[in-house]
């Protein structure tokens, strides 16, 4: 079905729009991102049917916590449950499942459940699911630079060593490619802080349809406009 398509070998998705699907059926904000979690679960299986290996999500940004309390809470309840119902979901489908970002702003009782399921599914390789929560993608380069800073100082390791490959392995996307395609649904053209080191060379695509309806079709409609690409990765 899909032998004339380049796939990607990495997608990352900025999954926005929640909120104006629900305004657009006259529904509450917290139904959009119900909805979005439905969505996510039809994303990942097609990614996994069309033969991509790595999905990456943007579900929660470092900037997210000012959004009002009820809406945040709402959330943290939506994520606490999700990574409970995930447990038997991704071992079924030997997916290993990762977190980016800064577990410690969490509750006692979600970051216990997002080490158990990184636990549960380390030794998986069929298919890969980075969940960013947390997230900013400024931070994300402070904090490799802390690290390495600090290896510096100790004398572990020596200035004139970092390169690339030193500092990829102090993001959160360490051992991983970089994704080849970013998405952002509800047509916003900005990556708002998402994998600032890892987009350097991805293609972009801004589709108008909100993340509550987006679904294999959609995949699909992306893979598509992907493979049309001249790719000059690794030219310029
Ligand atoms: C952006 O839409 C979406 C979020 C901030 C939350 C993303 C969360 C989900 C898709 C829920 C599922 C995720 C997991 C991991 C269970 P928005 O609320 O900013 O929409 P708007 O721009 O239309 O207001």
């Amino acid at each position: 079905m899909v032998d004339y398509l380049k796939i990607p070998q990495h997608i990352a998705i900025i999954m926005d729009g929640n909120g104006r699907w629900a305004k657009s059926k006259g529904l509450p904000r917290t139904v959009g991102h119900t909805n979005g979690a439905k969505a996510l679960q039809r994303v990942v299986e097609a990614c996994k049917k069309f033969g991509v290996k790595i999905l990456t999500v943007y579900a929660f940004s470092t900037e997210n916590w000012s959004r009002p309390k009820e809406e945040v809470d709402f959330l943290m309840d939506l994520f606490a449950k999700y990574l409970k119902n995930q447990s038997k979901k991704l071992a079924e489908n030997k997916i290993r499942f990762r977190v980016l970002g800064d577990k410690s702003r969490f509750s006692k009782d979600i970051q216990e459940s997002m080490i158990k399921l990184e636990n549960e599914t380390k030794d998986f390789d069929e298919f890969y699911l980075n969940v960013a929560m947390n997230y900013g993608g400024r931070s994300e380069i402070l904090k490799a630079t802390k690290e390495i800073a600090s290896e510096v100082s100790s004398g572990k390791l020596d200035i004139n060593s970092i390169d690339e490959k030193v500092f990829e392995n102090h993001i959160y996307t360490f051992g991983q490619p970089s994704p080849d395609l970013i998405i952002r649904t509800s047509g916003e053209q900005r990556l708002s802080g998402f994998l600032l080191w890892q987009c350097s060379y991805s293609e972009l695509y801004f589709p108008k349809i909100h993340f509550p309806d987006f679904d294999e079709e959609q995949i699909k409609l992306a893979i598509e406009e992907y493979s049309k690409r001249d790719r000059r990765y690794g030219k310029v």
